[in-house]
């Protein structure tokens, strides 16, 4: 901290200035918490991708859990098994992995998608319940957690709602009850869609509005919550290094927008035309039920606990968030 005050006061003459990447290297130091052994499932995907480079920027140390050989240790969540050694050590584990829900919603996709989550996160617990010093256990959720359409505004004190996602996040989250009654911090990120062009719903909306045939979504009314990449990453690192933050938390950007100023943003940006919807009946027609809960769900969902704990959104707002996240 004292170095942080430093250039402030001494006369520049006097001043030997460190190179800028021995500087900002010592202020990240300075306004960070004790670095952490962090274990990652599920590195590889969108997020842990960007949240690993982000915890390391941090100084803190990050392993990884795979189902194949690119992961630090392997786990294979059908059979169950997960490399003891993996825990060794860990302060914070952060469970990201899980089947991809964009995809069509098959019995068998359906059971993928529930197993992936639920079954992989009771392998965590019991190993995390074995450890003599347990580490706090920080997992993905999502905002579909209250339903698939909500008149009202929700915030973590809503109760859920229905859907097959609905279902599937309850269950999710229901598997880690067993490490709260032990009194382990745990953190549910229950994440609204994730803006990037490396996947996610963005992404697959781009190819469209770029050929100048992207619109609304239905009667575009439904509402949007919304997140940046590097704001998502972010309440990661806070969850990590901020032991208040327990609990569900909602991991979406302060203000949702409906679908058509979503829609109309996208076209200011990318300086395209975006006079073609997709009727909602065409949505049901080519996405069946995963279309219903995804593209056409209505949602307005508050970040209530990280307003309360004070955090700051470095895109807070959509236009700026999409300037940045296409640019
Ligand atoms: N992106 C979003 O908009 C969004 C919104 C709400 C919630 N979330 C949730 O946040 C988490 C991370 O999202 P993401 O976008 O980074 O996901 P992602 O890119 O799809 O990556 C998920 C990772 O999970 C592992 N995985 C995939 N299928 C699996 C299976 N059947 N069994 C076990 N592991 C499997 C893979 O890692 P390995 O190959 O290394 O094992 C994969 O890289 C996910 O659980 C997602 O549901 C994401």
């Amino acid at each position: 901290m004292k170095f942080v005050a430093c250039p402030l006061v001494v006369r520049p003459q006097k001043l030997e200035l460190p190179p800028y990447a021995l500087l900002s290297e010592l202020v990240t130091k300075a306004n960070m918490t004790t670095p952490k052994t962090i274990l990652i499932t599920g590195a590889s995907g969108l997020v842990g991708q960007s949240l690993s480079t982000a915890l390391m920027a941090r100084g803190h140390s990050v392993r990884t859990l795979s189902r194949s050989d690119r992961g630090d240790y392997q786990w294979d969540v059908a059979s169950g098994h997960l490399d003891p050694r993996a825990l060794d050590g860990v302060d914070v584990v952060i469970h990201l992995a899980g089947e991809s829900v964009a995809q069509s919603w098959t019995d068998a996709a359906k059971a993928r998608i529930l197993d992936s989550r639920v079954a992989s996160t009771r392998l965590l617990v019991d190993l995390i319940l074995a450890q003599e010093k347990r580490p706090a256990y920080i997992a993905a959720s999502g905002i579909s957690y209250y339903g698939i359409v909500r008149e009202r505004p929700v915030d973590e004190s809503s109760d859920s709602g229905k859907g097959f996602l609905a279902e599937v996040t309850r269950q999710w989250e229901g598997a880690a009850q067993a490490l709260t009654e032990a009194d382990v911090r745990t953190v549910f990120l229950r994440t609204g869609i994730v803006l990037s062009v490396k996947g996610g719903a963005l992404a697959k909306m781009l190819t469209a509005f770029k050929l100048g045939v992207g619109g609304c979504i239905g009667d575009g009314q439904q509402n949007m919550s919304w997140i940046s990449l590097p704001d998502l990453v972010s309440v990661y690192v806070f969850a990590v290094e901020n032991v208040a933050l327990h609990g569900a938390v909602n991991a979406v950007a302060p203000e949702p927008v409906t679908n058509s100023m979503f829609t109309k943003k996208l076209g200011k940006v990318l300086g395209r035309p975006t006079v073609f919807p997709l009727p909602a009946s065409l949505v049901k027609i080519l996405f069946g039920e995963m279309g219903k809960e995804t593209l056409l769900s209505d949602l307005s969902v508050l970040p209530k606990s990280l307003t309360d704990l004070g955090f700051e959104w470095q895109q807070a707002e959509l236009e700026i968030a999409l300037k940045e996240t296409l640019s």
